[in-house]
């Protein structure tokens, strides 16, 4: 297979949720440098624009605009009309990065039905209901492919749970896993690809003070990962290009850690 001239998923249109800090910004950043045209999804108004101003400044430009949406994808309501924008301005939808996650629960005996639903919600409702829609659209193309943001978490995380417990996280992140296999099978045999990227510790604003701060602890991240350092959002933003483009075309169901060998 040559390499496309205008990148390696050029003329595309991408769908990244929670496009507006961290992993999800550095994935969007990544895609349309490799020639895909974005719709950028978030709660955060604010941060929503600055990843508009990077991309612009990065040039990333002989791709269209992207459409900038502030919607809460938790939620039925804006995630269809987010859906019907994203189709009434592009006419179809080729990736969808489900990214929106994260939260903690706290230690097990102390944590509240509501942390608990919380967590389950941000992280696997968001990526159902995105999910929901673009399967839906992609099976009638019979193309496109889901990307989804799961975490060396699914199966728990020595120091987190050693320093705050993330149980609920663990678990949730476990069921994206378990939808990327599931969702992939009913969609196999119409051409569209399901698979997640589970990340290590990965530096972000958010994250990283964080996992300084553990690693005086016991259970660090940076001594508990084989290659003895935290991730770079690069990393991510390189695993979900490569899954998204054609090099990956026969890869589905797959979750593919990104965490320096843990
Ligand atoms: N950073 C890491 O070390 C790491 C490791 C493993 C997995 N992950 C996963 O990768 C993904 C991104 O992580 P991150 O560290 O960049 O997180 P982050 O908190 O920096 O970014 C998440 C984004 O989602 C947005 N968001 C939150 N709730 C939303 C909602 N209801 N609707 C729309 N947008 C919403 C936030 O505003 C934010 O921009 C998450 O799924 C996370 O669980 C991250």
């Amino acid at each position: 297979m040559g390499r496309s001239p205008g990148g390696r998923v050029a003329g595309k249109i991408a769908l990244v949720t929670g496009a507006a800090n961290g992993l999800g910004r550095a994935i969007a950043l990544r895609l349309a440098e490799e020639g895909a045209t974005l719709v950028l999804v978030d709660i955060d108004a604010a941060g929503l624009a600055e990843t508009g101003r990077q991309l612009e400044a990065a040039g990333a430009g002989s791709n269209r605009p992207p459409l900038v949406v502030n919607a809460d994808v938790t939620e039925e309501a804006p995630v269809k009309a987010l859906f019907k924008q994203t189709f009434d301005t592009h006419g179809r939808l080729d990736i969808l990065v489900n990214d929106v996650g994260g939260g903690t629960s706290g230690h097990i005996w102390e944590a509240t039905l509501g942390d608990w639903d919380r967590i389950i919600k941000l992280n696997l409702r968001s990526a159902f209901l995105c999910t929901r829609e673009a399967a839906a659209h992609m099976k009638e193309r019979r193309s496109g492919c889901i990307i989804n943001l799961s975490s060396g978490a699914r199966e728990g995380t020595p120091w987190t749970a050693y320093y705050i417990g993330n149980s609920a996280y663990s678990a949730a992140k476990a069921g994206i896993h378990g939808l990327t296999r599931g969702v992939a099978l009913e969609l196999a045999e119409y051409g569209v690809r399901v698979n997640a990227v589970a990340p290590g510790p990965i530096e972000t604003e958010r994250t990283g003070p964080g996992f300084r701060k553990i690693e005086q602890l016991e259970y660090g991240p940076i001594r508990a990962t084989p290659m003895r350092r935290i991730g770079v959002p690069q990393d991510i933003a390189n695993a979900v290009l490569y899954l998204a483009s054609d090099e990956a075309q026969y890869i589905t169901g797959t979750t593919l850690p990104v965490a320096g060998g843990r």
